[in-house]
């Protein structure tokens, strides 16, 4: 009979794919997955490190399966992902009833570590080397990137899928705890990367998403020849099948002339760039170590803008960050107006025990602050979001269709008709009324509203002009 596994994912889209990995990679070896925990032989959680809230949620999801386990001793709960590595043996203190905790860079050991604890091995815990437990060496090997060959039936998306291009990162940006739980930087051969999304499009895939803590620092050197992320989107851009090409996240000090231009030159690449800015002001950003000034943001913006005028960019803030006055705050305010963002992902800082600022710094921006900052900032962020999507009024974009929109269920429940979701080239949002033959295809669409998050938008069915369409039924 095949064993059944439930799977709980939080966190960025490197642990999605982790996840997507490691649920095939179970399969393989007879799992069937099931939609509940209670319904499970085995639970796993796919954690995530990067703010106090998403541990907790972990523990307290860990918490309630406690008198499930103690009913069903030969249920097996396991903890993987950025949490694992970071906490360790304080996962079995916390939660004595787990059996299996592993870190990022070690999922590889997942089916076999399974297979021994239900043959009576008792907890197993499999981590990676702390940074400064070896040579450079030893802990890069210890950090395995886990990209097993990819198999069709298994993917979430039969038309879209990430693409790990390299693990780690070595920036220590002094608030960040993933260059402790997700090891050194170092980026996979650039052979490898273009086998791997050769096979994907073989198998139907139209869009990849290419996935790095710090995309655009990529670099290998192979045969005496070094691949840049430039260099490796030329080289993806020629792949028959493939028709769109995504990649997060980038450093704002690595936006070179030559990826901007490789972006601009390959039309298959996607006219979106995430590039956050974490701060607007030099001395908060000098204490997060970011390593740039908001005027190196703002030349960086600006050649991004002159070579790419049409591209959609995203960034990340950190308000509350440790010593960060009014004044700190209003300058992040001004440089989300200038920089016209898509739309921005806003943090209050979260102190992470063994990252520098925690050290260093006392995290002490009251909590109402931060609250109030946040708000403040999302507000504005909304405003421009908005306006910026009310330009596409009209206007005809063509768009990759992803599956139901978020109120289909509750549509069909109403007897209305099937509305679809997809995405710009430049990522924005559009809904429509659609088919589900149209799932998986490009299609055009003309924008008739739009809000801060979404476009609404109707298929074309006759190119004469923006302003006159009808619906494809
Ligand atoms: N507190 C709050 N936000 C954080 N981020 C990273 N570390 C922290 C932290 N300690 C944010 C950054 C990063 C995003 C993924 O999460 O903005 O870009
Ligand atoms: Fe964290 Fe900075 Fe690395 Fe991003 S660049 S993962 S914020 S340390």
């Amino acid at each position: 009979m095949a064993k059944k596994l439930y799977i709980e994912t939080v966190g960025c889209q490197m642990n999605m794919l982790d996840s997507e990995l490691v649920v095939a990679s179970l399969r393989k070896q007879g799992y069937e997955l099931v939609a509940t925990p209670h319904e499970a032989d085995t639970v796993l959680f796919n954690t995530c490190s990067v703010r106090q809230h998403a541990e907790d949620k972990i523990y307290s999801a860990l918490g309630r399966l406690k008198q499930a386990k103690q009913r069903h001793p030969e249920k097996i709960i396991g903890v993987l992902g950025c949490m694992a590595q970071k906490d360790q043996r304080l996962i079995f203190e916390r939660a004595p009833y787990v059996d299996l905790v592993v870190g990022p860079g070690q999922l590889h050991q997942v089916p076999t570590l399974l297979a021994e604890i239900a043959a009576g091995s008792g907890p197993r815990l499999e981590v990676s080397l702390e940074r400064t437990a070896g040579s450079r060496a030893e802990v890069e090997g210890s950090f395995e990137s886990y990209d097993p060959l990819r198999d069709e039936q298994m993917r979430p998306s039969p038309f879209q899928a990430f693409v790990r291009i390299m693990i780690g990162c070595d920036k220590f940006c002094t608030y960040c705890i993933v260059p402790t739980v997700r090891g050194p930087e170092q980026s996979r051969p650039a052979a490898l990367i273009e086998a791997e999304v050769r096979q994907l499009a073989n198998e139907g895939c139209r869009e990849i998403t290419l996935l790095g803590q710090t995309v655009n620092s990529y670099r290998h050197t192979a045969g005496g020849v070094t691949s840049r992320l430039s260099d490796l989107l030329l080289r993806l851009h020629s792949i028959d099948g493939l028709e769109r090409i995504k990649f997060v996240t980038n450093y704002p000090k690595d936006m070179t002339d030559d990826l901007l231009q490789a972006v601009r030159d390959l039309p298959k690449c996607s006219r979106y760039l995430h590039v956050p800015a974490q701060s607007g002001s030099n001395t908060v950003l000098k204490r997060m170590k970011r390593g740039y000034t908001v005027e190196d943001y703002r030349e960086m913006l600006g050649r991004l803008r002159a070579t790419l005028p049409d591209a959609a960019v995203t960034s990340d803030w950190i308000v509350g960050f440790c010593g960060e006055t009014d004044d700190d705050f209003q300058a992040t305010v001004a440089l989300t107006r200038e920089g016209r963002f898509k739309n921005s992902f806003i943090f209050k800082y979260s102190p992470r025990p063994g990252t520098k600022s925690d050290d260093l710094y006392l995290d002490d921006v009251p909590e109402a602050v931060k609250r109030h900052r946040n708000q403040e900032l999302l507000a504005l962020q909304t405003e421009i979001s908005e306006a910026d999507n009310q330009t596409f009024l009209g206007r005809q974009v063509r768009i990759l269709v992803e599956g139901p929109s978020k109120a289909s269920q509750k549509r069909e429940a109403a007897g209305q008709p099937l509305q679809l979701t997809g995405r710009t080239n430049c990522d924005r949002i559009v809904v429509f009324e659609g088919q589900p033959r149209q799932i998986g295809q490009f299609l055009d669409v003309a924008v008739y509203d739009a809000n801060a998050f979404t476009l609404f938008g109707a298929v074309v069915t006759r190119a004469v002009g923006p302003e006159v369409y009808s619906l494809a039924l």
